[in-house]
């Protein structure tokens, strides 16, 4: 089995912890390699079903290591939270879960910083997740962040900590006219997270690289999707990390040579939460009914998604910047009862074709989708366990899909439950 990266292909929530589960039988190491716990990734195994935001999704299978990348927004009290619900239920975490310690915690003048800057924005806020996933980023990108090996020892924490604190409550005050945050009651509970914490934490460079000299099966797991990627998305509606292929290799520290082949998963209409232009959003009942039938709240947030149909230049822009290998199309079944199904092939800008996904905002904002219309199939497709068993109209509309983004199909999910899967051409 090849080491591979599984990414969101469209506006993220696509599926991926369901493949990466299904996929991590074939693995050995799950690797998280960016995002937070902004993430909400779902597992279901038998009838229980499990919600992480920050511990890959590999962790339901046992000796499986799971391992938070560097690439990785950290925070603690989540993942004691996590970590702590695993054990309560029976999964064993014990030598399983590492974490970088180079990856840069979330502290709680983040996750203020997060929620004050949306709130004064007003309209023209993101709608993130409120978990201080920019203001983390920011700070490691300012040189101003804790590391998650600075919470094993007050020596490197306190001055960490007090720099922070510094300039975000000068901050508070100017700008938002809030509360400072103590850092004194800040520094004693981190350093006793970081008591809790310190059996899992460690330099994964070099367990990586140990790993893949052993030949070692490697996953890494993105978050979010690739339009929601700070290069490459709809800026600034926007997460504030790389979400790409080719940050696996920068926030795992390991190089891009080690990466094999590249899973883009893509719902089999699209989805998106938060603000921001979304050309093939349907606010209508057909929208309605994808919400309803696909179950489409946050899993973080529990927000109502937006839904539209399957739009092809955004996966097309997907497969170009990640060099997917492969699409996993997740969420069939939600279409089983639909008489007929759109699918997005291009934008029009006033008449024009659109040749890319544009880079501008405004320029996305004004992408009229050019629809054409597949017949539905009409049938319950969740018992289907090979590409035989599905309706030809299902077939026919897959293979279209994968037409329209130019990546062969390598898996199929019908389902929530891991056996609801049909494996394609993935080896
Ligand atoms: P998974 O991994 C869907 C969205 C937020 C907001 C924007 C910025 O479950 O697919 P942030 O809190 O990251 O600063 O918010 O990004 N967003 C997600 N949307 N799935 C996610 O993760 C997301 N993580 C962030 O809604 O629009
Ligand atoms: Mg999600």
């Amino acid at each position: 089995m090849p080491n591979r990266v599984i990414v969101g292909s469209q506006w993220g929530d696509e599926g991926k912890a369901k493949i990466v589960d299904f996929l991590t039988l074939y693995a050995d190491i799950i690797v998280r390699f960016q995002g937070g716990a902004n993430a909400g990734h779902t597992v279901k195994v038998d009838d229980k079903e499990f919600i992480f935001h920050l511990i890959p999704s590999g962790i339901m299978h046992a000796n499986k290591i799971c391992i938070i990348g560097n690439g990785v927004v950290f925070d603690p009290k989540q993942a004691i939270l996590e970590i702590k619900d695993l054990i309560s239920k029976g999964i064993s975490v014990e030598n399983r879960i590492l974490i970088a310690e180079n990856a840069h915690v979330v502290l709680p003048w983040h996750i203020a910083c997060d929620k004050l800057k949306e709130a004064k924005a007003g309209k023209s806020a993101i709608g993130t997740t409120g978990r201080g996933i920019g203001p983390c980023y920011s700070d490691k990108v300012n040189r101003h962040g804790v590391r998650v090996g600075d919470l094993l020892s007050e020596q490197d924490l306190r001055p960490r900590i007090e720099d922070i604190a510094g300039f975000r409550n000068e901050e508070f005050k100017k700008m938002f006219e809030a509360e400072a945050i103590d850092s004194e009651p800040v520094i004693k509970e981190y350093l006793e997270l970081g008591e809790q914490l310190r059996p899992y934490i460690c330099d994964i460079s070099p367990y990586l690289q140990e790993s893949l000299k052993a030949k070692k099966q490697i996953i890494f797991e993105g978050a979010q999707g690739t339009i929601l990627d700070v290069d490459h998305g709809t800026y600034p509606f926007v997460t504030s990390s790389n979400t790409v292929a080719g940050y696996a290799s920068c926030g795992s520290g390991v190089g891009p040579t080690a990466i094999e082949q590249v899973i883009g998963v893509v719902k089999a209409y699209t989805t998106r939460v938060g603000n921001g232009p979304f050309p093939t959003e349907l606010q209508n009942e057909i929208g309605e009914k994808l919400r309803s039938i696909g179950g489409e709240y946050g899993a973080t947030t529990g927000r109502p998604r937006r839904c539209g149909w399957f739009d092809a230049p955004v996966v097309r822009k997907a497969a170009a910047v990640n060099g997917l290998t492969h699409l996993a199309i997740t969420k069939l079944d939600v279409l089983d009862t639909f008489k007929e199904i759109k699918i997005c092939t291009d934008y029009k800008i006033e008449g024009r074709e659109v040749l890319h996904f544009p880079n501008s905002l405004a320029q996305v904002a004004l992408c009229e989708p050019v629809y054409e219309t597949m017949p539905g199939w009409e049938c319950s497709t969740s018992k289907c366990r090979s590409w035989n068993d599905l309706p030809e109209n299902a077939q026919k509309y897959l293979i279209r899909l994968s037409e329209l983004a130019g990546v062969k199909i390598g898996m199929i999910s019908i389902g929530a439950k891991r056996d609801e899967s049909i494996l394609v051409d993935i080896q």
